[in-house]
């Protein structure tokens, strides 16, 4: 069973990534930096956990405000250095965890967690920031694997503290019900007090910022009831991203042993440490064992279903290259190269043999069975002049003429807005 060994909460203002890339490590202003992290670092040597699941917020660079979510959770095996606006750093892609994930996300969304679920995204200075800084790589290697949990502090409403430490507490459920026997350590980014907007620009709020390290590790039940407009009256609005780091207490042991903390304030941001060790007793077998069985419980039997197949994050990543390329073709200038010369679209889309030999057969029941949604299927249908019903039986091994017979009405139908398309229907499905 996975064990959680540790939580830790870092700062990620962009300074630690520049005074890293910028070797400061000796410059007196920047010094303090690395000797605060240098504790941090060498628990993570010492103690080496297996998995990181790792708390920060994107700064709209891979997360957009038209569709911006409040928690979203990396499925992803691997996670690249994001662009954000000066070139991305030199740093190796992340590696990710995707079984860890998919249990953690199954778990969370059993306890009505609704989280969104995300892959294909490079990540920003939230990130990879103190990360650079944390963890020592081997031979140019991260030494861990990482599950990203994005939370959206950045447009109002934005989750509660308290939902925010209720979502660690379920977390803590989600990563000691994880059959694998790994060590896993919880990391907590962002803050502590700053203000980056406005009149109050600057705004910074020493005594604040040591208390709150103080009541996260104590009393943190303390810090859920607060509300975003006194995180922001004493900590600036934006240090109010703090509240992350309550999904990382709510993950560990009422008790814990505080390894070690510190606290810097170098210009903008108040940049602390935090190291706590989890003091977790065990609990009985079945507990566990009665968790797994409730995640289990929505999907059990479904996939026995004859000729069903439910879209899961396995199939999703497993066929992610193909959807994302048959979703593609809602762009008209993919669509015109798909129509103009198919072998250049598919080699674009870096799509594997076996993926491009599944379209260029139009094996619509094939691509079901490989991990291809069928919502992105009719979108091929309607680019082809493919109706539904064309698809439908083909999915089903009949002629269109068999499975028409099966319906109420001899009606035909594809997604296409373009009724030239659809006036002479392709009839082989081709
Ligand atoms: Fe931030």
């Amino acid at each position: 069973m996975a064990r959680i060994i540790g939580g830790i909460g870092v700062s990620h203002t962009p300074t630690i990534g520049f005074a890293y890339d910028a070797s400061k490590q000796a410059d007196p202003a920047w010094a303090p930096i690395f000797q605060s992290f240098e504790p941090v670092r060498g628990w993570f040597a010492k103690q080496r956990p297996d998995a990181l699941i790792y708390i920060f917020n994107d700064h709209i660079t891979s997360f957009f405000f038209d569709n911006y979510p409040l928690f979203a959770l990396g499925i992803d095996s691997s996670y690249a250095v994001a662009d954000e606006g000066g070139g991305p750093r030199a740093l190796p892609a992340a590696p990710g965890n995707p079984a860890l994930a998919q249990h953690i996300g199954a778990s969370l969304v059993m306890e009505e967690f609704d989280l969104s679920f995300f892959q294909d995204k490079p990540l920003d200075h939230g990130f990879f920031s103190p990360m650079s800084v944390l963890l020592e790589r081997i031979d140019t290697e991260w030494p861990t694997t990482i599950v990203p949990l994005q939370v959206g502090v950045l447009q109002f409403p934005i989750p509660t503290a308290a939902r925010c430490y209720k979502l660690g507490q379920a977390l803590r459920r989600a990563i000691e019900s994880y059959p694998e026997d790994i060590s896993v350590a919880v990391v907590a980014t962002g803050g502590l007090s700053h203000q980056v907007h406005g009149e109050r620009a600057g705004f910074n709020n020493v005594e604040w910022d040591r208390q709150f390290l103080d009541v996260l590790t104590d009393d943190p039940a303390r810090l859920a009831a607060m509300t975003h407009a006194e995180y922001a009256r004493v900590g600036g609005l934006e240090g109010a991203e703090v509240i992350m780091w309550l999904i990382m207490r709510g993950a560990l042991s009422a008790d814990v042993r505080r390894i070690h903390s510190s606290y810097y304030l170098p210009s903008m941001t108040g940049i602390a440490t935090l190291v706590l060790e989890n003091q977790a007793a065990a609990v009985p077998g079945e507990f566990n064992e009665r968790h797994r069985r409730r995640m289990a419980e929505q999907l059990d039997g479904a996939a026995a279903l004859p000729g069903t197949y439910p879209f899961t994050h396995a199939r999703s990543l497993k066929g992610y290259r193909m959807n994302k390329f048959l979703h593609g073709l809602t762009n008209p200038t993919q669509r015109e190269l798909f129509l103009r010369d198919e072998e250049a679209a598919y080699t674009r889309a870096g799509l594997s043999d076996e993926e491009k030999d599944l379209l260029r057969r139009r094996d619509w029941r094939g691509m079901i069975h490989y991990g291809v949604i069928f919502f992105v299927l009719e979108k091929l249908g309607a680019v082809l002049g493919v109706s539904n019903l064309h698809i439908y039986a083909a999915m089903r091994g009949e002629s269109l003429e068999q499975f028409m017979k099966t319906r109420n009405t001899q009606v035909m139908y594809s997604v296409s807005g373009d009724s030239n398309r659809s006036a002479g229907w392709n009839k082989d499905g081709k």
